[in-house]
């Protein structure tokens, strides 16, 4: 088949590599309809994610046709249309029994490298490196889904797959970024980053009852579309000296009550702070560029929210504490649990609530990924989301 695959850093290649294949009883293939290419794998392509190894296949956020099944799958059928959770879930565990599906403990079969990396070890991820599982993703014409009794979920003909798609992931994740916010009606949400993820946050903000929300980014494309397509009030940070100030003015001096950074490892910023960040990656200082987030901390109301949605690939430096300690913030974060929120959101996307598909600016065969790659992550051509098709 042919796939996408991680060449080294910056470098990722469609090539013709074997068909997956059935390993396990739980396991399904899957013919990929669609798949899309996510602000995670560009801290991939960036070479932010440590252990890829090249040759590795990229692509978590995945649809398509049941076309094989292992013993133990009954809750599926030949044909079938799923949708697929980026977060590889037994269903069984402590942790999956809680509701902490990217948390289960018996996914990742590198556990001992992640938690030499992290302390303890996260589930498996699909496309995602080695220390998370070294599970092959799909942005490819198939796709092995492990736990496949437990993970996808049936779309019904009336929903397309491009309204679909998105329950892989971004949706739910921009949802739980709203959840974690633990916000109340009548409250004042801001958000970094108008990526997808940020996007979602915004619209799952108001749907969970916010009354403003304000969106945080420098690129006017996705200023405006989270203005005219999720609601947001929005702020341009490079055009402003200073967002913490701003959103005191849209707040009666106090901060916004909930802030969440869906920004992650790779923040930028004008001015001096960004290159002091760039100096300490390079001394290896830090792996990661916290702008987003140290920021977020800093405006939030005291008493309020910090949801870290945002990924994070290792350590960062100048962590506020002071500011979270002695302002009574709560933070709350985590890779989605997917599983949890799949089958609420295609309700709300059935009964009409939220077109996930206000976010897609650009199609593309499966063979052009590359270019996908690149425009997304030079954010070219007012590229918001790009989906791919195999076909
Ligand atoms: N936790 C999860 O389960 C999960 C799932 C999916 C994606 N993510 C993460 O969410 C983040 C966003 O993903 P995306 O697909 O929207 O990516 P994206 O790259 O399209 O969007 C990131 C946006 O952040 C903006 N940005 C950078 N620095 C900023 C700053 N200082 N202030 C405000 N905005 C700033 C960029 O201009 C960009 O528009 C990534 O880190 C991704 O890895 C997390
Ligand atoms: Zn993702
Ligand atoms: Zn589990």
């Amino acid at each position: 088949m042919r796939a996408l695959r991680w060449r080294g850093k910056g470098d990722v290649r469609i090539d013709t590599v074997p068909d997956p294949k059935i390993q396990h009883p739980r396991d399904a293939i899957i013919k990929i309809t669609a798949c899309a290419i996510c602000g995670s794998d560009l801290h991939l392509l960036d070479g932010y994610q440590p252990t890829m190894e090249s040759g590795d296949i990229l692509g978590h956020e995945n649809m398509g046709e049941v076309i094989e099944l292992g013993s133990e799958v009954t809750n599926l059928k030949i044909g079938d249309r799923v949708v697929v959770p980026f977060t590889i879930s037994c269903g069984q565990c402590w942790f999956c029994q809680k509701g902490l599906f990217s948390c289960c403990d018996r996914t990742n079969p590198n556990a001992e490298l992640a938690a030499k990396a992290m302390g303890q070890s996260p589930a498996g991820l699909f496309g995602f490196s080695h220390m998370l599982g070294g599970y092959s993703g799909g942005q490819a014409e198939y796709l092995r889904v492990p736990m496949a009794d437990v993970g996808p979920i049936k779309i019904p003909d009336s929903v397309t797959d491009e309204q679909a798609l998105f329950l892989s992931d971004i949706f739910p994740t921009g949802y739980m970024a709203a959840v974690n916010a633990q916000i109340e009606p009548g409250d004042t949400v801001a958000v970094w980053g108008c990526g997808p993820v940020g996007q979602f946050a915004i619209a799952s903000a108001y749907l969970l009852g916010a009354e403003k929300v304000i969106g945080i980014d420098r690129f006017p494309y996705r200023l405006q579309m989270a203005r005219e397509r999720a609601g947001a009030v929005t702020i341009n940070y490079e055009e402003v000296d200073s967002v913490p100030d701003v959103l005191k003015d849209l707040t009666a001096g106090r901060g916004p009550d909930h802030c969440i950074d869906a920004v992650g490892a790779e923040g930028h910023t004008h001015g001096v702070q960004y290159v002091h960040d760039r100096a300490k990656q390079m001394m290896r200082m830090q792996t990661d560029r916290p702008i987003a987030l140290r920021e977020a901390i800093n405006s939030c109301a005291n008493g309020g929210t910090v949801s870290v949605i945002g990924v994070y690939t290792g350590l960062i430096d100048k962590f506020p504490m002071n500011a979270v300690m002695n302002r009574s913030l709560t933070i709350k974060t985590g890779q989605c649990h997917v599983h949890r929120y799949m089958q609420p959101l295609l309700d709300r996307i059935q009964r009409g609530e939220l077109d996930p598909t206000f976010i897609i600016t650009h199609h593309m065969p499966l063979g052009d990924a590359a270019r996908g790659y690149d425009i997304f992550n030079k954010k070219l051509e007012n590229c918001e989301k790009v989906v791919l098709q195999a076909a």
